[in-house]
């Protein structure tokens, strides 16, 4: 007798995958890499490579909130990526409003900030409007600190904070002696997040591309050989286990370290 849908055993659904329990980075950034030959190597056009990356950025955000990151960086859209092709440029900004629409109920029920950084001024009208609107709506949450790098560019971030430094200066609101690396700090884009402990590459390229340069100066970099649309959670908790492997001295001996802890 065929089964009915009533007596049918329902399927068992592949276990969570978990991060062992450890030290947690604070603050972990990704530059989400290989969209485009992900889709290449299957004959597909390139917006099918980064439609597949949207997946794994919901995959990720969730992976990372759950394990207790505090703040989480992608860098979705750089500034020289404006230079691509029309079309490619089209789909992704419809995937970010796509993005900005549809996760709105999961960041705002998982009490996540989310917030824009870089020259978003530049983006279609629409998106920025959806942009804003969730980073007022998600203001006062204070789960985890997603931080979206969109037409954003680190040299263009520093150019801007000379630019504002030089103003205050002039206005007499800041004396040159007074500079300091945490006043410098405070002009980023990224002030008041944590240090940047963790930084992931995906799909094997051996470069910063103009990514938090300022920010990176004592960050740990894991790169991974997995194109990003493929990237999932055990390979997230992989890096992870990376860094926690490495032993961090900024700039002081392994023997110092040692006896700090
Ligand atoms: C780099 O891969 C990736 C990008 C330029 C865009 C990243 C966008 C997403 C992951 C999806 C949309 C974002 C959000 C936040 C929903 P590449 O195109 O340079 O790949 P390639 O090096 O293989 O050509």
């Amino acid at each position: 007798m065929a089964e009915s849908p009533a007596n049918a055993v329902s399927p068992v659904p592949p276990p969570k995958p978990r991060l062992p329990p450890g030290r947690v980075p604070r603050h972990i950034a990704i530059i989400m890499d290989g969209n485009g030959r992900w889709a290449e190597t299957r004959g597909r056009p390139r917006y099918e490579g980064h439609a597949y990356g949207a997946r794994s950025v919901r995959k990720i955000v969730t992976a990372a909130r759950e394990a207790g990151v505090e703040a989480l960086t992608l860098y979705a859209f750089s500034v020289q990526n404006w230079e691509r092709p029309d079309v490619e440029v089209e789909r992704l900004m419809e995937l970010l409003l796509d993005y900005l629409v549809s996760e709105r109920e999961t960041i705002l029920k998982n009490g996540i900030r989310l917030q824009g950084i870089g020259q978003v001024e530049r983006l279609p009208p629409k998106v920025l409007r959806q942009l804003r609107f969730l980073e007022s709506e998600s203001a006062d949450n204070n789960g985890m600190v997603l931080t979206l790098a969109l037409s954003y560019g680190s040299r263009e971030e520093i150019v801007d904070a000379c630019r504002s430094i030089a103003r205050d200066v002039a206005a007499g609101r800041l004396v040159p002696e007074d500079i300091t690396e945490a006043v410098v700090d405070r002009y980023t884009f990224t002030h008041g997040l944590p240090a940047l402990d963790l930084l992931i590459r995906t799909s094997g390229e051996l470069r910063l591309s103009n990514f938090l340069l300022w920010q990176s100066a004592y960050t740990e970099i894991v790169v991974t050989e997995v194109l990003w649309p493929d990237f999932d959670e055990p390979e997230f908790f992989r890096c992870i286990e990376t860094f926690r492997s490495r032993e961090r001295r900024f700039g002081k001996t392994s023997g110092q370290v040692a006896s700090e802890v």
